[in-house]
């Protein structure tokens, strides 16, 4: 086998999230697979955004993140938020959506979701930016739902690749 850690990622087949946030004078959010619980007291959730993604770049000026927890049924909004970037589009005209709490851009087809205020980053000068958040409202509406996984969306083509981070390779926002 070439990739034994790529495989063994893919046979994780973990579930998918939609990140949100939004600054003063925009908003933006993707699709994201790096993502995970990561304290339990106190409470602390952490997700990936690649340098290359508008989204990373809002979520460095913002306070506050929408973590949209996808069911299989959501299908849709991975593909429009996994496929297209904030950079050539404002994806919230393509989908239904409303202004949560800290004004976080909440998307209605998502029912299970977080709000949680960003704590910290870890830049370890790797393509991906590690943001660390306290949850802060917590929405389960579906418990029993069935997770869009990664096998589901091996169909979407990403908006950025990770290497289309900008030359020179500044960490600046
Ligand atoms: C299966 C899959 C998993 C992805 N995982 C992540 C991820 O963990 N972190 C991330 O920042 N982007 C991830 N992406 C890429 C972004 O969702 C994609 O490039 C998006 O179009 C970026 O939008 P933006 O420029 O508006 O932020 C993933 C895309 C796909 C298709």
């Amino acid at each position: 086998m070439d990739d034994p850690f790529g495989a063994l990622a893919v046979a994780a087949n973990g579930p998918m999230m939609i990140v949100t946030t939004a600054t003063k004078t925009e908003r933006g959010g993707c699709l994201v697979g790096f993502h995970s619980q990561c304290s339990i007291e106190p409470v602390r959730y952490a997700v990936w955004l690649s340098k290359a993604n508008h989204t990373s770049r809002l979520a460095f000026h913002a306070d506050y993140l929408g973590l949209h927890f996808l069911a299989a049924a959501n299908h849709d909004l991975a593909e429009l938020f996994g496929s297209q970037s904030g950079d050539d589009i404002d994806k919230f005209t393509e989908c239904h959506h409303h202004i949560g709490p800290w004004g976080v851009p909440l998307l209605d087809g998502c029912v299970n979701r977080v709000v949680a205020r960003r704590t910290a980053f870890l830049d370890e000068g790797s393509d991906h930016i590690c943001f660390v958040a306290e949850p802060v409202e917590a929405r389960l509406v579906a418990p029993d739902v069935e997770p869009l996984r990664l096998a589901d969306v091996s169909d979407i083509e990403p908006g950025h690749q990770a290497d289309d981070r900008p030359t020179p390779r500044s960490e600046r926002p």
